[in-house]
């Protein structure tokens, strides 16, 4: 039973197959948090409640330390997950629990105040296989009067005290830089990552991971204590790890949506339920981090219908001709990609209203009659007939103010009646959270995808929020925006792929700005970043398959070349074989031989597809500060049955003088044995032991100008 409430010791004992959480009912009826960590044989072996520390009128650490879910009540030193307004004014709590539910891996404490009508429910979910636990907060107005809420976030876990000290991995970035990997130590004193622009942001991912450091140092790819976690939300978030000063040296990290101007109005009876917060611990490493994290997500957080199909190869022309997009070139491109065995071809932005540049026609969603006189059926008919899918991309949360939409509806867009809205990209912002605004992008989205055979769209979303006000909406709940625009946006796309179950939806937002759990459970695949450049890839999909799902991560082949470095295409492919492969080069400019080459490695993906986006990721030579001058990038991926792996190295510069290091490749079944073929260095083995793999390695053949290498391993016996 992986969740279990021991009556004696008033313990809530939440396991997984290899780790542990647990939570302590106080006398006094307020909950504790007694551990974290790895799984221990006998329940009595858990540590008993904390001590209170307590030893200042200043400071009453100890047990306001452990609360399992702190709110403001006696002390607020630390974050806390609620801050409230009561009608009288009254802005503290008085929680005592109330009763539990255990049912199966789910389980329910209630709390009560015990003067007002106010009730906490606390969720916890536990993934056993996956080593994961999710937990979030569903706050009940239980009164008879409004209860006005400033922050709900979905929880907060004190990180073991005894141990330590910690470092902080998180992934950072700016538009075209996504998903790079920071580490630094925990300090005392508080670090937020937080997005507060209607985005999840370009700036800040909501993960976090945690490695204990010690004299050794810190954790690594495959060994090493890590506490982790997200955020199954795509608005506004916010994650804060704070520390207090030793001798009574505390570590918490909390998380859950931003409080920065968020306001939300809870009527009697009503409920606010927080996003999900996801927790996991591992002491195998940053890999295991990866791995049980990937897994997590595969079962549980991508849309489940198509969770387990291999993401078909597409081609997109958006970086070959931008917005110039007609029937004419995108059927020359449709067969130059059919010839290199795309699967899915795709028309980007620029086929509807008035859109041939970015300062008119978003929010028209009617096709152009100048670039497709014919509609988009000959189109399609001409792409299916070459054996491809068909795929559109949209915007449909964002409106041009050169547009018939914001002509008819200007007040559907974020806005206060006394500012002159800001514009970014020449484009504002649809208020979401509106139900006709919803209704209106059901029905013309509904209208594309009914009318046309369409297997996929791409969702982009291009511009931070300025402005967020809105017509209609009385000023006191203006600060629900934030939250309610991505109600609007979860229900509207659900809404779609319950009448249009064959779509693919891919998320995307200026690249890969928008890319999170929340997203994600909406959404089958992402785009990365617009930066395609191959080199500069490797570091924005190590942090972008350092906590989402490969299969997720679209890597396209394109013509950019940010560093007039050499790239063959082999480099190109490779680079992009990493996750779900796209080409999006202008392929008029390919020769009939690079055509020929393109559908060679096409061919090769394809054959390898199962391995790499269903198999385990394993970082071989990953990228951070400390091997920033490290010549070359390696990755594999092993089947989930062991039988196949897959490895990919990078040089990293051009080099007459490598130093070629070989790649130690765990997850293989260590008495099997694997035949090596591809891009392996001479006079190496053919046949390998898979504890050999792991423990002596294998040698890559890295030669001539940024040289990639492909290796894959079948086991024979
Ligand atoms: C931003 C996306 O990241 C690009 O791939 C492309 O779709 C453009 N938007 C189109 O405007």
């Amino acid at each position: 039973m992986p969740i279990r409430y021991l009556d004696e010791q008033r313990l809530f004992l939440l396991e997984t197959d290899r780790t542990a959480y647990v939570i302590y009912l106080a006398e006094h009826g307020q909950l504790l948090h007694l551990y974290w960590g790895e799984k221990l044989v006998f329940p009595a072996d858990y540590p008993g409640p904390p001590l209170n520390h307590a030893h200042s009128a200043f400071n009453t650490w100890g047990n306001d330390m452990a609360a399992e879910f702190p709110v403001p009540y006696n002390v607020q030193e630390i974050e806390t997950c609620l801050r409230l307004r009561f009608a009288d004014g009254t802005r503290d709590l008085r929680l005592k629990y109330s009763e539990h539910i255990i049912d199966g891996d789910n389980l329910a404490i209630t709390l009560k105040d015990e003067f007002y009508g106010f009730t906490l429910r606390l969720v916890y979910r536990v993934y056993p296989e996956c080593d994961i636990l999710t937990r979030r907060a569903e706050i009940i107005n239980s009164g008879q009067e409004i209860i006005r809420l400033d922050e709900v976030l979905s929880g907060s876990v004190p990180l073991p005290y005894d141990r330590g000290d910690f470092r902080l991995s998180h992934l950072s970035g700016t538009h075209v830089t996504e998903f790079q990997l920071d580490r630094e130590p925990v300090k005392p004193g508080r670090k937020v990552l937080e997005g507060r622009q209607n985005y999840t942001g370009h700036a800040h991912n909501p993960f976090f991971a945690l490695d204990l450091v010690d004299s050794q140092g810190g954790a690594t790819e495959t060994g090493g204590e890590v506490w982790f976690g997200g955020l199954q939300w795509s608005g506004n978030w916010k994650i804060v790890v704070e520390q207090t000063r030793s001798p009574l040296k505390r570590t918490r990290v909390a998380a859950g949506i931003n409080d920065w101007d968020f306001e939300w109005q809870l009527w009697p009876g009503q409920t606010f339920e927080t996003p999900w917060m996801t927790l996991g611990y591992t002491s195998a490493g940053f890999g295991q981090v990866t791995r049980n994290l990937h897994r997590y997500q595969l079962a549980h957080i991508l849309p489940q219908d198509k969770a387990a199909d291999l993401r078909p190869v597409l081609y997109n022309s958006w970086e070959a001709v931008l917005f110039n997009v007609n029937e004419t070139t995108q059927m020359a491109l449709a067969e130059k990609a059919a010839r290199c065995g795309v699967e899915l071809f795709v028309v980007d932005d620029g086929w509807f209203g008035a859109r041939e540049h970015d300062r008119a026609g978003l929010g028209d969603w009617t096709v152009n009659p100048q670039r497709f006189p014919r509609g988009l059926q000959p189109l399609i008919d001409h792409v299916n007939r070459l054996g491809m899918q068909f795929g559109l991309w949209v915007e449909p949360e964002m409106v041009n103010p050169d547009s018939d939409l914001y002509r008819a509806h200007p007040d559907w867009a974020y806005h206060y009646p006394n500012r002159v809205p800001t514009e970014a990209r020449n484009q504002l912002i649809l208020n979401l959270g509106r139900l006709d605004v919803q209704e209106y992008l059901f029905g013309v989205l509904d209208g594309i995808l009914s009318k046309y055979n369409i297997d996929y769209i791409k969702w982009d979303y291009n511009r931070a929020i300025s402005e967020a006000g809105g017509a209609q909406i009385p000023a006191g709940n203006q600060r629900e925006h934030w939250v309610r625009h991505y109600q609007g946006l979860y229900r509207l796309v659900d809404r779609l792929r319950e009448r249009h179950p064959q779509v693919i939806f891919e998320n995307c937002s200026g690249g890969g700005g928008r890319v999170d759990m929340g997203m994600l459970s909406h959404f089958d695949q992402s785009w990365t970043s617009d930066n395609t450049d191959p080199l500069d890839r490797l570091a924005i999909q190590q942090g972008y398959s350092l906590v989402y799902p490969v299969k997720t991560m679209f890597c396209w082949v394109t013509d950019m070349n940010q560093n007039a470095a050499p790239y063959s295409l082999r480099y190109r492919f490779l680079s992009s074989f990493m996750g779900g492969l796209g080409i999006g080069s202008n392929l008029n400019h390919f020769s009939d031989g690079q055509i020929q080459e393109a559908a060679y490695w096409v061919a090769e993906y394809k054959r390898l597809r199962p391995v790499i986006q269903h198999g385990e990721l394993y970082r071989l030579l990953p990228l951070n500060a400390e091997t920033e001058q490290q010549d070359s990038f390696a990755v594999g991926y092993v089947a989930p049955d062991k039988s196949q792996a897959v490895v990919i190295a990078l040089d990293r510069r051009s080099h007459h003088w490598r130093n070629p290091r070989r790649l130690r490749l765990p997850g293989l079944d260590p008495a099997a044995h694997y035949r090596l073929a591809g891009d392996v260095a001479d006079r190496e083995p053919q046949v390998l032991s898979g504890q050999a793999i792991q423990a002596r390695g294998i040698l890559p053949k890295l030669e001539g100008e940024l040289a990639a290498a492909l290796i894959t391993l079948t086991r024979e016996s």
